[in-house]
């Protein structure tokens, strides 16, 4: 039978109940993720479409959840642009980019030909799912992308892509052009594989003031987004620690704006205006508490989202791997056996 409560619930149509997916559902905190990572390395993993497969479905098997998400990382249409990466145990970067003639030298190659192995992975799964929950694509949102190709690695102050921005513009919105170009063809090509919706991470908006946000991440955000309306597959957009900018984000050209658990998901619809789905916003560390805390926190979340024309349950960031497989069960089954209130 086909559930399709997610793509509903992104459209803000009538459902019975909210559909739950989980931010890196595949992953550390499921002992059989880390039974294929003890025999390969993640890149690898990501990079061999039975096994990125095999993992996308692993928590929908085991959780019954109402979406799956491709098993993949922001970082691999990166290959398109010549640049050569790690992950340890986030992204590194062979050799940043950090200015205009490191620029100048980025291949342009389609995605199709640098990361084939993420459409097949797509085309897998559809088979394998044979309609029983929808296929989730992502990138990250061109300014997330950029932070990493300039930084190289986790920053704190974020001092590399800020003085870029700042120092020399131009060279920042070329390099924001060409990623925004990689971007939607990238994103384009999963959907032609078989993704039912697009989400766009944008984990690292929250860095810039709203004036910043308005002229080097927000345009670019739309340009992929208006890109992929013509596919009409629901598209989220996810910005984390963005309370800041969300008068600007009813502007990104999603249907649906995931939120972090840092502002309750009616102040977030108050501060939007209608017209948005949201997705969101439980802490993923209320999952490390007593079952019973779970349960209160997670309908507490329902209940904030009382009212809105659509919710989609999930976390307000990525599940931590040291997640206790007990917690996930009960937040599942909290969110799928209460009626969606009005
Ligand atoms: O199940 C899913 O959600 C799909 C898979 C997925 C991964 N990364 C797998 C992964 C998705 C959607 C991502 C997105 C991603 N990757 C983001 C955006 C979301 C966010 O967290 O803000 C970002 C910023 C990255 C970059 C990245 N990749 C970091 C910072 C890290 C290290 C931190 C960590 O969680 O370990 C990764 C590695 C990574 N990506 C892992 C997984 C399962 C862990 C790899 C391992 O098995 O060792």
């Amino acid at each position: 039978m086909t559930n399709d409560l997610f793509l509903r619930a992104c459209r803000g149509e009538p459902v019975e109940r909210t559909p739950i997916w989980i931010l890196r559902q595949a992953g550390r905190y499921l002992p059989e993720y880390r039974a294929i990572r003890d025999t390969v390395d993640f890149l690898t993993l990501c990079r061999t479409p039975d096994l990125a497969a095999q993992v996308t479905l692993q928590p929908v098997d085991r959780f019954g959840l109402d979406a799956a998400i491709l098993f993949s990382d922001i970082l691999l249409p990166a290959a398109a642009l010549g640049l050569a990466f790690d992950f340890d145990p986030g992204p590194v970067l062979e050799r940043p980019v950090r200015d205009a003639s490191d620029v100048a030298r980025l291949d342009r190659t389609a995605p199709e030909e640098a990361v084939p192995y993420v459409f097949e992975t797509v085309r897998i799964v559809r088979h394998a799912l044979d309609g029983r929950v929808p296929l989730i694509g992502f990138a990250a949102a061109p300014f997330t992308l950029v932070v990493y190709l300039v930084e190289g690695r986790a920053s704190k102050s974020h001092a590399r892509v800020k003085s870029l921005l700042w120092s020399d513009p131009k060279t920042a919105h070329r390099l924001l052009e060409i990623v925004t170009e990689l971007t939607t063809r990238y994103l384009l090509a999963q959907v032609h594989a078989g993704a039912q919706a697009i989400q766009l991470f944008d984990s690292w908006a929250g860095i810039l003031d709203p004036a910043s946000y308005a002229e080097f991440c927000l345009p670019y955000v739309k340009r992929v987004l208006d890109a992929l309306g013509t596919s009409r597959v629901p598209r989220i957009y996810f910005a984390l620690d963005a309370a800041h900018l969300l008068g600007a984000i009813r502007g990104c050209g999603a249907e649906v704006v995931g939120c972090d658990w840092r502002v309750p998901l009616d102040a977030v619809a108050a501060a939007l205006g209608r017209g948005f789905a949201l997705q969101g916003n439980l802490d993923p560390c209320a999952l490390l508490a007593p079952a019973d805390v779970v349960e209160r926190c997670a309908r507490r979340v329902l209940d904030s989202a009382r009212g809105l024309p659509g919710h989609v349950f999930n976390l307000g960031h990525g599940i931590l791997p040291e997640t206790p497989i007990e917690s996930v069960e009960r937040l599942v089954q909290t969110v799928q056996s209460s009626p969606r209130g009005v």
